[in-house]
């Protein structure tokens, strides 16, 4: 309950936590506010089959909007290693994103043509930049590509909590080169989390899903330290190869973790946790 409280210490009062200086801090009438966002979201036969990443970034655009702020959003999606790929442009994304806010967001398809920086550049309607990654600098966290996003904005805000991790361009060069602030959402998964890590109540279960095993062991690892049992669910769980063998191995020393190979059991795994850690 503590933390609830200071949770909403947090929402509502401009609180920092962990020396995280919120986008709550910022003057943003009239500026433009550069919004790095985690838009890497599942597509089925051609459809966003899952977009809670998206609805999660509301709140920072919402309260960008409130504010008076011109908006530029930034994102990946996919791994399209430093080129244009067609079949991973944003726009459809950008639309979908158009229809969650209801309202005009302007896809822009290349941010570093001189005619869209002209056109868009002192614009107040939202902006839609093209998937990131198609740009070498990116993955590289080219300095020089930093300098060029930068143009667009007078501040930064990191809303891309699942991308954190990855030292690219626009969650770091970028970050470095303008006032920078964490985002809404950003600022509730640090919080969170740290609430397990530094000071978990116990019985702790950690529930982990996702697909990329090769991120997600070090976090398994880690909550093996603190956690009376780590549940791996979805696509994780179904490890082949050296992964497989590391999930053996980890049974096999009797750690307390348990691996949940479908959706059923893992929804009953995860009602257990609630119930235990609740
Ligand atoms: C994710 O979906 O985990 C993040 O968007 C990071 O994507 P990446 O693993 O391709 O860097």
């Amino acid at each position: 309950m503590r933390y609830d409280i200071q949770m909403e210490a947090l929402k509502h009062k401009q609180t920092d936590y962990k020396n995280l200086c919120t986008i709550r801090r910022a003057r943003i009438r009239d500026k433009r506010v550069l919004i790095r966002t985690d838009f890497d979201v599942s597509v089925e036969h051609g459809k966003i089959s899952d977009d809670f990443r998206m609805r999660k970034s509301l709140a920072t655009i919402q309260y960008c909007v409130q504010k008076g702020a011109k908006i530029r959003i930034i994102s990946h999606w996919g791994r399209p290693q430093g080129r244009p790929v067609r079949s991973l442009s944003m726009r459809g994304i950008a639309h979908h994103l158009e229809q969650l806010l209801k309202s005009r967001v302007i896809f822009i398809p290349d941010p570093f043509k001189a005619s869209a920086m002209d056109r868009y550049g002192a614009s107040n309607q939202m902006l839609f930049f093209e998937n990131v990654r198609f740009w070498r600098g990116e993955e590289r966290n080219s300095r020089a590509f930093a300098v060029k996003l930068a143009a667009w904005g007078d501040l930064y805000v990191n809303e891309a909590f699942a991308d954190a991790h990855r030292k690219h361009a626009s969650m770091v060069a970028l970050a470095r080169r303008l006032p920078a602030y964490a985002g809404i959402s950003f600022a509730e998964e640090i919080f969170y989390l740290s609430r397990v890590r530094d000071n978990p109540r116990h019985p702790f279960v950690a529930v982990l899903g996702g697909a990329k095993l090769e991120t997600k062991m070090p976090l398994i690892r880690g909550f093996l330290k603190d956690a009376d049992r780590v549940i791996v669910g979805g696509a994780l769980a179904m490890g082949t190869g050296i992964w497989s063998m590391h999930f053996t191995a980890m049974l096999a020393f009797h750690l307390p973790i348990t691996l949940a190979y479908d959706i059923g059991i893992t929804a009953l795994s995860m009602a257990i946790a609630v119930g235990v850690s609740g």
